[in-house]
């Protein structure tokens, strides 16, 4: 069985009721549930924290016995060396994914300490950019 992480970072705790315009009304452990019904062939561990601190102990954690990390840094992505130096650190392959564009909101937000260190970075598509990296890490799987 495929082994994922999903890793929130801070405020995506409030999915569905934080600024439900920019991140939509669906919160994630619903979503979460959905995403394990759609995809029976993969574990998924998740793990969510507003601590830059727990976030890193996670990557460490997860970055050794997981086939694959997905990882919303959320505002630590603009801020955070240390989460850009974890993801350096471990052999697990990591996809950042953001639900909205950030490319098309502040200019702070186009800052990325992560997306140089990642496989490769989903932007903008909602939370479906979580089923779309899920479906990258099938694909990789099944082409080993
Ligand atoms: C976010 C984008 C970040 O800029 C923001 O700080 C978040 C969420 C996203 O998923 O769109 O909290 O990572």
């Amino acid at each position: 069985m495929l082994k994922i992480a999903i890793i929130n970072g801070p405020n995506l705790n409030l999915l569905g009721k934080r600024e439900p315009d920019v991140y939509g009304k669906e919160n994630f452990e619903d979503f979460l549930a959905q995403l394990k019904k759609e995809f029976p062939q993969v574990s998924f561990t998740y793990f969510q924290s507003n601590i830059e601190g727990e976030l890193v102990n996670a990557i460490q954690q997860y970055g050794f016995n997981q086939d694959g990390i997905i990882l919303n840094p959320a505002a630590y992505t603009h801020t955070s060396v240390a989460i850009g130096d974890a993801i350096a650190s471990i052999n697990t392959p990591v996809i950042e994914v953001h639900i909205s564009n950030v490319h098309a909101r502040e200019d702070f937000r186009k800052i990325s300490h992560v997306s140089a260190k990642v496989k490769g970075s989903i932007i903008g598509l909602g939370l479906k950019g979580y089923q779309l990296a899920t479906n990258w890490f099938l694909d990789q799987a099944a082409n080993k």
